[in-house]
């Protein structure tokens, strides 16, 4: 049987670090560092998002603040509350949660955002940096995966890792990471032809397709270590709901060396890779070096 990753463990420990490291920064710059969270509508998902991110950011000493607007925001409204915050100093990081009403241009909104306070690392500016290696804002979803790989395996250098799925916020900066960290990989999509095959050469597989359970035991190299990103609710045959993620993890986990379970894996990392690019940013404004942890 696999080894479990713990994500909810790891992501608890991270997060008393930074409660450690926020607290010295106070101590010795008196510098708090500050989140805004914008949320358009009343998306229930969000909603519960929004709150857990607000609870988690005060627990670690970050100033925590919410805007919870209407779903009838007009867009230049919502432009406007951006430019203010990217003009306070006590703001460093901005993140608007998505998805917005249909009538709000996304795109338009995120670019609105300082590349500097971007803590969800979706500016253009940031997707740029973190494919030339520049020192930008890195999602958090994927950079709270690495640190579980990395956790687990130490150096990853030369390893074969598969990406499957090719989104913006996990895939794509997900396959750029893992390059970073001397990977080779592969992205693998809903086109790629015998994506059983491509996924069974991987020593890392990180599924975020939004396919529920499309990754099988079968499909996995022995002892390969796979990370689950996917967040599914399926009805199941007794009218009952249930949340699984993109592997198949009972078939997986028969197979693999390793597996982040759903719920209790990437989630939590999610959230408290948030703060810690709210912390990284707080930091960078005010010219201070990260205190070790
Ligand atoms: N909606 C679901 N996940 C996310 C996220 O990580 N960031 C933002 N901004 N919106 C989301």
């Amino acid at each position: 049987m696999a080894h479990l990753i713990d994500g909810k463990q790891f992501a608890a420990k991270l997060r008393e670090k930074m409660t450690g490291q926020i607290a010295s920064i106070k101590a010795d710059h008196n510098i708090v560092p500050g989140l805004a969270v914008v949320l358009v509508g009343e998306d229930p998902a969000s909603q519960v998002y929004v709150r857990s991110k607000g609870k988690q950011a005060k627990e670690c000493g970050i100033t925590s603040i919410e805007h919870k607007l209407e779903d009838t925001t007009s867009q230049e409204f919502l432009l406007n509350l951006i430019n203010e915050m990217n003009n306070d100093p006590a703001i460093n990081g901005i993140l608007v949660q998505l998805p917005l009403p249909k009538h709000i241009d996304s795109a338009k909104v995120l670019e609105a955002i300082d590349p500097a306070k971007d803590v969800d690392g979706f500016h253009p500016i940031n997707v740029g940096m973190l494919s030339t290696g520049g020192k930008g804002m890195v999602p958090c979803t994927p950079l709270g995966s690495l640190m579980m790989l990395q956790d687990y395996h130490g150096d990853l250098t030369g390893m074969t890792a598969v990406v499957v799925g090719r989104s913006n916020i996990v895939g794509k900066p997900m396959f750029n990471l893992l390059l970073q960290q001397s990977c080779t990989v592969t992205m693998a999509h809903s086109r790629t032809k015998n994506i059983e095959d491509v996924v069974r050469a991987a020593d890392i597989v990180v599924a975020a397709v939004g396919v529920p359970e499309l990754v099988k035991g079968d499909w996995i190299k022995p002892g390969a270590t796979v990370i689950d990103v996917g967040i599914n609710r399926i009805q199941l045959e007794d009218g009952k709901t249930k949340l699984v993620g993109d592997v198949h993890f009972e078939s997986a986990q028969k197979v693999a060396g390793a597996i982040t379970p759903v719920p209790g894996g990437v989630g939590p990392m999610t959230i408290a890779c948030l703060l810690y690019n709210t912390m990284v940013a707080a930091c960078r404004h005010n010219n201070v070096e990260l205190p070790a942890a």
